[in-house]
């Protein structure tokens, strides 16, 4: 049987997908340089896949290295290959993701987001492996015209974060209209598969408290930093304005809960393995909106904890609004989200507060 390589698997989205892929019957190889993630999640994974620790090296295996190490990667398709377990499809989650890091460090964003991608592409085309799901973003719309958003919006990223991922979307664009010469004169039509997924504002947690979000240093989000206060790691949170032209005047964000945007990838992997080549990017949402202090107020009614803020001004960058259309997803994938913002803050809130035994002991 083939296997499945699977970039920044050790992350927060990545982990969740592994364990409903392993929960399939796929067999994974992870590669992940741990720059944003711990190696203790593998472990957590294989637990709660339930892989018998005899069985595990050959439905999980883990390397440690970089994207960006062409010779490593090629090392890791041809191992597979010499082993009978041809890597048949790569999910691509690795890369650096904070819009405000970018703006300090663009030439790193792009190396690591755009030069490694096109690195791991090339070594794909060596191998001939050409099933691809990408991780983008909503980022790449920038401050929308049109709510509901959907995947015919203009692109219009506003930081260099959302430039590297636009940037990878159209490289994906072009290698997927290109046209192979087989004989002199003759074309034969592309044979790469991708599915680029454009996330909206992933949240929540495994529902076992094994695995979750685990951002290093001072988060950016809203959904980390709710759960460090009620955790009294901080005593409160600043909401990004309340003047917003929105139902409470706080920004208006389309949460999805990270397992349902894990079986979304399993759709689309799925969707690749058994179609015609293509290329499919698509929203990965709800298609509803929630603003700040509803999420805050779910989260308290939820967990009984209270979630002190301070209004403070608008964040430089900031949109009102943000929601998915989720329309193409359904069509394509027959996938939609099922969990809730309660569903959300419950998994957040247990994955935090088993983290804090953790800690502790
Ligand atoms: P994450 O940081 O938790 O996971 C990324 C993983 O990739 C980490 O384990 C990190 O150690 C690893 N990694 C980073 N650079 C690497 C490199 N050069 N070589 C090997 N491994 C490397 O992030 P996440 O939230 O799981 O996001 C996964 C993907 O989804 C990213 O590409 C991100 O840009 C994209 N995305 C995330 C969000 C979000 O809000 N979480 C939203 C939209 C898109
Ligand atoms: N917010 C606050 N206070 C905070 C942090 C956030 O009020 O301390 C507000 C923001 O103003 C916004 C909402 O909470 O209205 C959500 O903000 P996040 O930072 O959690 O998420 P964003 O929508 O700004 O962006 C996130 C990622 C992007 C990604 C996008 C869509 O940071 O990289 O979701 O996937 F592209």
């Amino acid at each position: 049987m083939g296997s499945i390589l699977i970039t920044g698997g050790a992350g927060f989205i990545g982990s969740h997908t592994c364990v409903v892929l392993l929960n399939a019957g796929y067999n994974l190889i992870i590669i992940d340089n741990f720059s944003n993630s711990s190696p203790s999640v593998i472990s957590s994974i294989a637990k709660l896949a339930k892989l018998e620790d005899k069985i595990t090296e050959a439905r999980l295996q883990l390397v440690k290295g970089d994207i960006r190490d062409k010779e490593l990667v090629t090392q890791i398709f041809e191992i597979a290959k010499r082993k009978g377990t041809r890597i048949i499809a790569v999910i691509h989650f690795a890369g650096l993701k904070s819009v405000h890091e970018s703006i300090q460090k663009p030439l790193l964003y792009w190396d690591v987001n755009t030069s490694g991608t096109r690195k791991l592409l090339e070594v794909m085309n060596e191998f001939s492996c050409k099933v691809l799901v990408f991780s983008s973003s909503a980022t790449v719309y920038g401050d929308p015209c049109v709510i509901p958003i959907d995947e015919t919006s203009p692109i219009n990223p506003i930081n260099p974060y959302g430039k590297t991922k636009a940037a990878v979307e159209m490289l994906l664009a072009d290698i997927s209209n290109c046209q192979q010469r087989t004989k002199p004169f003759q074309k034969s039509p592309t044979d790469w598969r991708i599915a680029i997924l454009r996330y909206f504002n992933p949240v929540g947690a495994h529902p076992s408290g094994e695995i979750g979000e685990d951002p290093k240093g001072i988060p950016n989000n809203l959904f980390p930093l709710i759960n460090q206060v009620a955790e009294g790691k901080r005593d409160l949170l600043h909401i990004f304005g309340n003047d917003w032209p929105t139902i409470d005047g706080t920004g208006v964000r389309d949460y999805i809960h990270v397992m349902d945007l894990a079986e979304g990838h399993k759709a689309a992997l799925e969707k690749l393995l058994r179609s015609e080549p293509q290329l499919l990017t698509l929203n990965l949402g709800s298609g509803k909106g929630h603003s700040v202090l509803e999420l805050i107020h779910c989260f308290e009614e939820v967990t009984g904890k209270k979630i002190s803020y301070q209004i403070a001004n608008r964040r430089a960058g900031d949109s009102a609004i943000s929601i998915a259309s989720p329309k193409l997803a359904l069509k394509y994938l027959n996938w939609s989200t099922q969990k809730s913002l309660k569903d959300i803050c419950d998994d957040g809130w247990n994955w935090q507060s088993k983290n804090i035994y953790k800690n502790k002991f």
